[in-house]
């Protein structure tokens, strides 16, 4: 089925053929790009980008991805919009699609991103909200698969927050047949229908699902390890309590690195937090692919802007 004109809210819309998809145009544009030979296929498109949070990588890849393909984007900060003065989702979904061909959103509750993708007759782009971060995850897969050459078998372990991140790798991994382990402190597990989503795939694939509390058990045969901050945005009023729920014991270390297997590679989706979540010597040593992980944002979005606008 054609991806055009999809929502992509919490990646579980995507097929893994879909994923296969995206992967491979992913490529011909990363080739196409470093020729100048980019298609405008967004030429004479706007799109726009409600920003709640900050960002780096997810607004600056967006801007640049829809810039290389012919297309206007636009930043819209949520405090700028009529929004910050109480106007609704609805209604500023209603009016935007009336101007521009999609909307690329960050924000603070899923629910609102949901209510923005129901009103809004364009396809609506996820860029991170409290529950799933479906760009960032197929950038991730893309990383696993240039990095290890095929993604089908693979063990990712997760180790450290349940958080959106954690959420939406549960369900793009096991689409693609990965299996993943995580692990989390109790009261910081992953999110229920993200788990019943990767179950119900890992049926189809045969994936292995695991949600642990042993860090050391969840990275035994790993071939990647994956964590995320301790204090996802939103939730800096509970910094003191985080740290320490998850320090010393979920730091990803070279002591619990040397328990995966000798060729795991290292991932976060950054911004990393060092000496919390993350060893300098893990993230700057040489299993780490973080800033490939980073630039693939900008080759797989690409490909999603291509596929989806
Ligand atoms: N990984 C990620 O989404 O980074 P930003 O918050 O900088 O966009
Ligand atoms: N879990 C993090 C991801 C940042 C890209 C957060 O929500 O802040």
């Amino acid at each position: 089925m054609s991806m055009r004109g999809m929502d992509l809210l919490t990646l579980q819309e995507l097929s893994k053929r879909d994923l296969e998809r995206v992967f491979e145009l992913t490529k011909e544009l990363r080739a196409r790009v470093a020729v100048g030979d980019l298609p405008p296929v967004l030429s004479g498109k706007s799109v726009a980008m409600i920003f709640q949070r900050p960002s780096t990588r997810t607004r600056i890849s967006f801007e640049v991805a829809i810039r290389q393909l012919g297309g206007h984007p636009i930043y819209l900060s949520w405090e700028e919009l009529q929004l910050a003065r109480g106007e609704t989702i609805e209604d500023t979904a209603r009016v935007l699609s009336r101007y521009v061909d999609a909307v690329v959103a960050r924000v603070s509750l899923h629910s609102d991103l949901e209510k923005l993708a129901e009103e809004a007759p364009v396809p609506v782009i996820n860029a991170l909200s409290n529950r799933f971060h479906p760009c960032q995850v197929v950038a991730d897969l893309f990383t696993m698969l240039e990095h290890k050459g095929y993604l089908e078998g693979l063990k990712v372990a997760y180790v450290g927050d349940g958080t959106n991140v954690c959420n939406t790798l549960l369900v793009g991994c096991t689409k693609m047949g990965v299996d993943i382990s995580v692990a989390c402190p109790k009261g910081y597990d992953p999110d229920s229908q993200a788990i019943e989503w990767a179950r119900e795939n890992a049926e189809e694939t045969g994936a292995l699902v695991e949600i642990l509390r042993d860090p050391a058990k969840a990275v035994e045969g790993a071939d990647v390890v994956y964590t995320d901050t301790f204090v996802s945005m939103g939730l800096e009023a509970e910094r003191e309590k985080r740290l320490k729920v998850f320090l010393p014991k979920y730091q990803v270390n070279l002591e619990l690195m040397s328990k995966a297997n000798p060729d795991a590679i290292f991932m976060h989706c950054l911004p990393a937090h060092r000496g919390e979540e993350v060893a300098d010597e893990v993230i700057d040593g040489p299993m780490s692919v973080v800033f490939d992980q980073a630039e693939n944002r900008l080759h797989t979005q690409r490909a999603l802007l291509a596929l989806i606008v």
